[in-house]
């Protein structure tokens, strides 16, 4: 044990009596978390990475160019992580069509592009909320919008008892805080977020993460919110211009570390270790974000000059090329509003990047067709599928209402 990061209480819940975790308020103490030269180095080759990933972002006139982008993947891959199957090709026909095969898994995605939307808005404007724990169960209704969230208290803290892995609180491999104990936790990690600490702002950042998780302040939801969090952190304390990292692509490809060391901050008081994974999955990310923004600039250049000498060019498709970062997949009808213009000028410019080959249609239906920017889609959806790597145990075994109410059927039965 390197430290005692909380205290355990003994509460009754659901019938059976169970110890609950209540975690010491941050910062870590006895002792003090410190770096050492290990951690000092992965600090020094992750806070290059994202400083790479702010240049990057800088490459094109829009910032949200790849921001458009970035989000969404991060928005899908946070989902994939707690179980959803959507990808992100899903997510980006939906949003120009309005249709999707996975239609509730893909609603989940865009609830988490509107909890991060609004909670920017909100800390951008001066009269706007502050990073708060208002601000986060704001953030929180929104994740949870709709039909799969409405039994989950949507921005509400919790009240009553949750439980993480195992099928009842008894055999639970982590019992969270007693309801009465969550607003003070969260109120305390708040007013640690505004208070000066000697620690870095990227390894902050990380701490309020296994903090949020340690609560669990909400009935379901703290996966996403939890990671949301470090992405408002890492704006708000200037280490990045916006949230141009998908942390979770790390995460998800080490879901099963990325548990453990949460578990290990609780149970041996390794705060070292987890800032030290934390750190490695955010240059991984950011260095995958690096990679990709490079690979995407160059191919809208290349096929700028291609499409440039394509016989029979018009002025409407080269302005639809440049539009298609920010809308990787189109409709007809999309076009004619992206290019203000009339249905035979859109056609055609449809038709002229598809005889260029960058434009696909992907339905291969006579009507309602759609439209993928090829070999922008191949970059940005790498790493698309859901995969095996989503939810092994125990995420799955989320207690929550989920499984509450799946053992109270199994009663019934
Ligand atoms: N052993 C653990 N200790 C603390 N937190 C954990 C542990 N295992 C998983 N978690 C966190 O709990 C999250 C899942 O909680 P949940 O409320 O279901 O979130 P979501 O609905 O976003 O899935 C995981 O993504 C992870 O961040
Ligand atoms: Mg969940």
């Amino acid at each position: 044990m390197k430290r005692e990061t909380g205290i355990y209480k003994t509460t009754t819940t659901a019938g059976e009596t169970v110890r609950a975790f209540v975690p010491h308020p941050l910062p870590p103490l006895n002792p003090p978390l410190l770096l050492p030269e290990p951690l000092v180095a992965r600090l020094n080759a992750t806070t290059t990475a994202v400083q790479r990933l702010t240049l990057a972002g800088a490459m094109v006139p829009s910032a949200d160019w790849f921001l458009y982008g970035f989000v969404r993947k991060e928005a899908v891959l946070s989902s994939q992580i707690e179980g959803t199957q959507a990808t992100l090709q899903d997510v980006l026909t939906y949003e120009a069509t309005d249709r999707a095969q996975r239609l509730d898994d893909v609603r989940e995605v865009c609830n988490y592009v509107d909890a991060l939307t609004y909670a920017r808005r909100e800390l951008a404007n001066p009269k706007g909320l502050p990073l708060s724990v208002r601000l986060l169960c704001e953030a929180h209704r929104r994740l949870m919008q709709g039909a799969r969230g409405a039994d989950k208290q949507p921005g509400q803290l919790r009240r009553s008892q949750n439980w993480i892995g195992g099928t009842r609180p008894g055999n639970a491999r982590f019992v969270p805080p007693p309801p009465e104990e969550v607003p003070a936790a969260m109120a305390a990690l708040e007013k640690w977020l505004h208070r000066p600490d000697p620690l870095p702002p990227l390894v902050r950042a990380g701490l309020a993460h296994v903090q949020f998780e340690t609560i669990h302040p909400f009935l379901d939801g703290n996966g996403r919110l939890g990671r949301l969090l470090i992405a408002l952190l890492l704006e708000q304390w200037g280490l990045l211009p916006a949230p141009l990292l998908y942390l979770s692509l790390a995460f998800r490809r080490r879901q099963q570390e990325y548990y453990e060391r949460l578990s290990a901050v609780r149970s041996a008081g390794d705060w070292e270790g987890w800032t030290d994974f934390y750190l490695e999955c955010v240059r991984e990310a950011a260095e995958d974000g690096v990679a990709v923004a490079q690979q995407l600039f160059h191919l809208l250049g290349t096929h700028r000059k291609q499409l440039l000498e394509q016989r029979g060019v018009t002025i409407p498709a080269l302005q639809l090329l440049e539009l298609l970062p920010l809308h990787p997949v189109v409709t007809l009808n999309g076009v004619i509003e992206l290019l203000h213009t009339t249905k035979p000028t859109a056609s055609k410019a449809i038709a002229v990047l598809e005889a260029a080959g960058l434009l696909r249609e992907t339905t291969g239906r006579n009507r309602d067709r759609v439209y993928g920017y090829r070999e922008y889609l191949e970059v940005l959806t790498r790493d698309d599928a859901p995969g095996p790597h989503s939810a092994p145990e125990p995420a799955r075994a989320q207690s929550k209402s989920r499984s509450k109410s799946d053992s109270a059927g199994r009663r019934h039965h």
